[in-house]
């Protein structure tokens, strides 16, 4: 019968077949040790020569890294570990893979990011996409569990969400330019004014010429908007959301997280309420380390690793200079320097994974806001109608899920988040 590795368990001492790749193998005398696995986990799968036909001992003989092979035999349990084995009686190959370019020596990123088609067979890779996928699958049980429903915001758009020096522009027929979504928030907004509550989920696009850990051109992201809801309603949503993925993530992807030698003890501390900053209190911090920061800068990558270096969960930046932030931002009514704003930074020195404010929902402050800008006011009309018919305090904010995995797997840089990455020097494959 067919089975799948992780569901292996009930099978000791009955006979399974397996279907799937060798990822690795090696014999001494009359035993050949294939390293085995179907998708859904790995194993050792034994071939014992006096156990098995002439012709099954010849085709084990035959297969290399990454072949295709159906085996079957029966299943072991180690004495100690929860671990299980093959004793093979029966094996099927399906294709001899050519000598397999990944594996044998140590490989740099560039080799191995040519080779991503084959690189998401690796068992660090795979982990990766499976705790990808639980994030994902977290983040829509959340907001289902919590009265909000699944927005899709368009991708080409006529104008810039975040500013226009990172737009993507393509020829749209007669009517011009037309530009890639850098986020759905504005599409959103409008969403809330019949749903109240709601979220999208898609790739957004991004022409960052920055070169760093961080930076994709390509992401995903998930933006949250909620009717009612002022800057701090804002803030606790997060962190309940967040915290949700999280927990998911260490119900379902231990063995994951264990392949990429992710401190669990750091992961089960993360939970609400999570720590709160303000941007002044931040630009304290950083000079009292050293930092020539002021209160006028944006945060830089470096600032926010010092900041969340020794931290054991995130922390919100709130109310930072409403000069570096987007025009859609409200201010805060304390101080109309600063915006209602705030950003989630991961600990662990990793940063930045949320952005979020209150919005300004007043007509005439808006289209000053638009004026300051130079932003070309047309475009926005359908956006300031939504201040014109039944405006209401709304707030929202938006994860990069390659961001959020990237710190939950514990991963230095996030290209190795996403299936085929793109990057300022790289389209393929
Ligand atoms: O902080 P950002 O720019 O916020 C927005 O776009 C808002 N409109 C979201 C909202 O309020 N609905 O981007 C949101 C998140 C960041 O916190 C970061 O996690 C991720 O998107 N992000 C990137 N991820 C990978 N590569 C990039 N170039 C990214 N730029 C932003
Ligand atoms: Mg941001």
């Amino acid at each position: 019968m067919h089975v799948f590795i992780k569901d292996i368990a009930p099978y000791v001492g009955e006979k399974v077949t397996l279907k799937g790749w060798v990822y690795n193998l090696r014999s001494s005398g009359k035993i050949t040790f294939l390293q085995f696995r179907d998708g859904t986990g790995f194993i050792q799968a034994i071939v014992h020569q006096p156990s098995v036909s002439d012709v099954v001992w010849d085709d084990a003989h035959k297969l290399t890294i990454e072949s295709s092979v159906i085996v079957s035999g029966t299943v072991a349990k180690h004495p100690k570990k929860e671990e299980y084995e093959l004793q093979v009686t029966d094996l099927h190959v399906v294709q001899i893979a050519e000598e397999y370019p990944i594996g044998k020596k140590e490989h740099g990123p560039d080799f191995l990011l040519d080779n991503r088609h084959l690189w998401l067979r690796s068992s660090k890779q795979w982990a990766l996409q499976r705790i990808r996928n639980t994030v994902i699958n977290a983040t829509y049980e959340w907001f289902n569990q919590n009265g909000f429903i699944k927005i899709d915001s368009p991708i080409l758009t006529p104008a810039a969400c975040e500013g226009t020096s990172t737009l993507f522009e393509v020829e749209y027929f007669d009517l011009g330019k037309a530009y890639l979504s850098q986020s759905g928030q504005l599409y959103i907004e409008a969403a809330i004014m019949s749903h109240g509550r709601v979220f999208d989920f898609g790739p957004v696009f991004r022409a960052e010429k920055s070169k760093t850990r961080r930076h994709l051109t390509e992401f995903w992201m998930m933006d949250a908007e909620m009717a009612f809801v002022e800057h701090a309603g804002n803030l606790e949503i997060q962190e309940q959301l967040i915290s949700h993925i999280v927990a998911r993530a260490l119900a379902e992807n231990r063995q994951e997280l264990a392949i990429l030698e992710r401190d669990v003890a750091a992961l089960e501390k993360v939970k609400a309420p999570f720590y709160r900053m303000t941007h002044a209190e931040a630009v304290k911090k950083l000079q009292d380390m050293g930092s020539d920061i002021t209160l006028n800068d944006d945060l830089g990558g470096d600032d926010e690793t010092m900041l969340t270096e020794k931290l054991d969960k995130p922390v919100f930046i709130e109310k930072y200079p409403a000069h570096v932030k987007s025009f859609y931002m409200k201010r805060d009514p304390e101080n109309p320097s600063l915006a209602l704003c705030a950003d989630l930074l991961a600990p662990e020195g990793f940063g930045e994974i949320i952005g979020g404010s209150q919005r300004e929902d007043d007509y005439a402050v808006l289209v000053a806001r638009i004026e300051e800008q130079n932003l070309p006011r047309s475009a926005f009309e359908w956006y300031l109608d939504l201040r014109r018919y039944g405006s209401v305090p709304h707030s929202g904010f938006g994860y990069g899920l390659e961001r959020l995995v990237g710190w939950i797997g514990g991963t230095h840089h996030i290209r190795e988040t996403i299936p085929f990455p793109r990057l300022l020097n790289r389209l393929t494959p």
